[in-house]
């Protein structure tokens, strides 16, 4: 070890850690004096350090002094990052490349070597800092060399060559590690999809969700468009994870896997548990932390797999990290199938930006066509059974992919194209699956297919008893996935296929079965919206409106607007296949919540139609009416259509509320007199009607704050 004083050990604070320390040499100086000139050469010379020096700083390193034509500088001391010798590699690169840039006859070359330093009073000692000065000098000009310990922290993130001299291990950074290219194929299309998703990465937006049906190409769609843009400059550091659950999942794993990938040596503060269930703001801050500072670096695009699966606890993780992702440098792209509401909600609300979505369509059947004869090229296939494969495959990139490796494999085996019979090879492989099922699971399984993509365990043991021989069986068939309880089909056309081997009146008994026993056993969030579904496809209507009515309420009270209309529009569908009776009173409900969310040309179809069907003798309806088509009007800001109607309704003398409407109208057209005497009048009507202290008060309220300024 290199010159420590004794006495420093009692006088002054010494600290012993872990550090990078990197020198980096200039050469090429002599050849310029001869075309520069001595004075010119100082100020250039400068200005190389001052590029350097800035390089290192932007990578959280210290320069801690120039020697002649080298820099010296330290990476993890005063402060560490957790990825010092990591960002001490990069800023070698990016050296490397700016002298480059600055003129063609000079070069840098480098030495990096990771080992315990002392610190003291500002100043560093440890063999480390003769090693990386050694490798410094031993690398050949526009090279860097780094020893062993720095090498075994960064091997995931470079290529690396390794030397050997007289016995000692050193290495060579070759190139800094890109994604690799994982898929045979060339990616197709989605050009439009790519300048949009190019662009907010651009524009630095931070939250960005990537939807589209399961195998439709968002994985795909993802890697490629940062590869893509990573092609030239490497700009963006790329980290993927997934959601998709397995049943010994630790809570924070998938996040985990980023947070090591970014700081292999991460480890979380003692007195941090990470298994613990329990939200943890500690947890939180220093998992993002370790994110946030990593992107310091070098920006950070994170890919999320499988979002929609999400457990409770990470989606509590990325409420934090979007909570506090405003100027970072960290990107975060959430991959779904459809837009879960509830996340999105959870997200938007500590969002300080909107949220920016991607949908994926489906692709086009000529691209399917090209990517199926790419998958291909190898066997002979003419145009008319690429477009088989293709129709086939349902539109589903995935499942194409699949089904040209089967077709490929079976090739081999001598079997010509011809003879695979494509058109029906889907259908044939489920329905050769199915008919091996033994009877006694077949129905659980049908059962199961009809409940539903996915069905609680709870609620499937209520329906049928003892299945526990058939669960295990779809488990180990692969039919089925187990999920934190609930039972999911692995494959959706499977499940599809299931179903359409039920013959219908069975299919009707088999939801009758369902509702009727979820009614009596089951209780849940969404159990009504459950019941609605199965007894209406079993026909049995009364119960089905029943039912969707309280789901569309129950939405309606939870302030889930879309959702209410959505379950209004259901319920509209019921009573029109039965007797159609309750079209009306539902039909008032649904033009409320579409007033509500300012879908206005929906409203006005709706109010276009009740003005059909209102009972003109019947004054409840009438008045029901006039309120909804008042209200409509108001929000439009037809305020004298307004007046022309709550003033031409005959009985306004007996109704409060067309007067405090009528009232309020006057008041948007800024007549005073008129809103003072109609709110007054309406006021009076209140007290008289003595039940409606509620509207007295109301009334009350809305003179006093209108007009205590006036
Ligand atoms: N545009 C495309 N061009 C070429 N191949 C594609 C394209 N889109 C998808 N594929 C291929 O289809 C397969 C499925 O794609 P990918 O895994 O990206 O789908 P996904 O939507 O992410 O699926 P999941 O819902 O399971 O997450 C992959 O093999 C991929 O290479
Ligand atoms: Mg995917």
């Amino acid at each position: 070890m290199t010159n420590i004083p004794f006495f420093s050990i009692i006088l002054i604070v010494r600290e012993k850690r872990l550090a990078t320390i990197l020198y980096a040499d200039l050469t090429g100086f002599t050849e310029l004096t001869s075309t520069l000139g001595p004075e010119r050469i100082a100020e250039f010379v400068n200005e190389c350090f001052r590029t350097l020096d800035s390089i290192i700083h932007i990578h959280d390193g210290t320069v801690l002094r120039h020697e002649g034509d080298r820099v010296m500088a330290i990476f993890g001391f005063p402060k560490s990052h957790g990825y010092d010798s990591y960002s001490a590699v990069l800023s070698g690169l990016r050296i490397l490349e700016a002298t480059k840039e600055i003129t063609q006859s000079m070069g840098t070359h480098l030495g990096i070597a990771t080992g315990e330093v002392i610190c003291e009073d500002g100043n560093v000692y440890g063999p480390v800092i003769d090693t990386a000065s050694l490798l410094e000098e031993k690398a050949p000009v526009g090279e860097i060399f780094i020893d062993k310990n720095c090498y075994e922290l960064n091997k995931n993130f470079f290529d690396c060559e390794r030397l050997l001299e007289n016995n000692n291990e050193f290495y060579k950074i070759l190139t800094e590690k890109k994604i690799k290219r994982q898929y045979e194929n060339q990616f197709l299309d989605r050009k439009d999809e790519f300048t949009k998703l190019r662009d907010l990465i651009f524009r630095s937006e931070k939250l960005i969700f990537v939807t589209g049906e399961p195998g439709v190409g968002k994985t795909r769609f993802v890697i490629d468009t940062v590869e893509k843009i990573n092609q030239d400059s490497n700009r963006y550091n790329f980290l993927q994870t997934s959601f998709l659950t397995t049943k010994s999942r630790q809570s924070y794993e998938p996040i985990l896997k980023i947070v090591r990938a970014l700081k292999p040596d991460f480890k979380p503060d003692s007195g941090v548990d990470l298994v613990s269930e329990a939200y943890n703001v500690k947890i939180h801050n220093q998992l993002g932390e370790a994110i946030f500072s990593a992107s310091k670096i070098k920006p950070l695009i994170l890919h999320l797999q499988y979002f929609d699966r999400v457990d409770k606890i990470s989606l509590k993780f990325f409420k934090f990290l979007v909570n506090n992702i405003e100027n970072r440098n960290t990107i975060l792209i959430f991959e779904m199938h459809e837009i879960s509401k509830s996340i999105l909600d959870t997200l938007q609300s500590v969002a300080k930006s909107t949220i920016q979505t991607i949908a994926l369509p489906q692709l086009e059947q000529t691209i399917q066509i090209k990517i199926a004869s790419e998958l291909l090229s190898e066997i002979d296939v003419s145009e008319t059974v690429l477009k088989q494969i293709t129709r086939c495959a349902g539109g589903n990139p995935l499942f194409l992919s699949e089904l040209c490796s089967y077709i490929t494999q079976m090739h081999s085996t001598g079997i010509t194209v011809d003879q695979i019979k494509i058109p029906y090879r889907l259908k044939e492989m489920f329905n050769h699956l199915i008919d091996h099922i033994p009877q006694d699971i077949l129905t659980t399984l049908s059962t199961a297919a009809i409940y539903g993509y996915k069905v609680e365990r709870n609620s499937l043991d209520a329906i049928i008893p003892d299945n526990n021989d058939a669960i295990k069986y779809a488990l180990a068939n692969r039919i089925v996935e187990t999920n934190d309880g609930d039972i999911a089909f692995v494959n959706p056309f499977f499940r599809d296929e299931l179903c359409n081997r039920i013959p219908e009146s069975l299919k009707k008994e088999i939801h009758r079965r369902i509702a009727t026993t979820l009614r009596e056993h089951i209780s849940g969030p969404d159990i009504d919206k459950k019941l609605a579904y199965h007894f209406r496809a079993c026909t049995d209507y009364e119960p089905a409106l029943h039912y969707g009515l309280r789901w569309a309420k129950k939405m309606k009270d939870m302030h889930a607007t879309d959702s209410a209309i959505a379950a209004y529009t259901e319920a509209l569908d019921i009573t029109k296949k039965s007797d159609g009776k309750a079209e009306r009173s539902i039909l008032v409900k649904r033009v409320e919540l579409l007033n509500l969310a300012g879908r206005k040309e929906e409203e006005k179809a709706d109010l276009g139609r009740l003005a059909e069907i209102v009972n003109q003798e019947n004054e409840e309806e009438l008045y029901e009416f006039l309120l909804a088509k008042g209200r409509y009007l108001e929000s439009v800001c037809e305020y004298d259509e307004a007046i022309k109607l709550y003033d031409g309704y005959p009985d306004k003398e007996k109704r409060v509320k067309v007067l405090e409407r009528l009232g309020m109208v006057y008041y948007c057209k800024g007549q005073f007199s008129k809103t003072i005497e109609t709110l007054a009048q309406a006021l009076a009507l209140a007290r008289k009607n003595y039940r409606s202290l509620k509207d007295t008060r109301a009334i009350s309220t809305i003179l006093i704050s209108k007009f205590s300024k006036l």
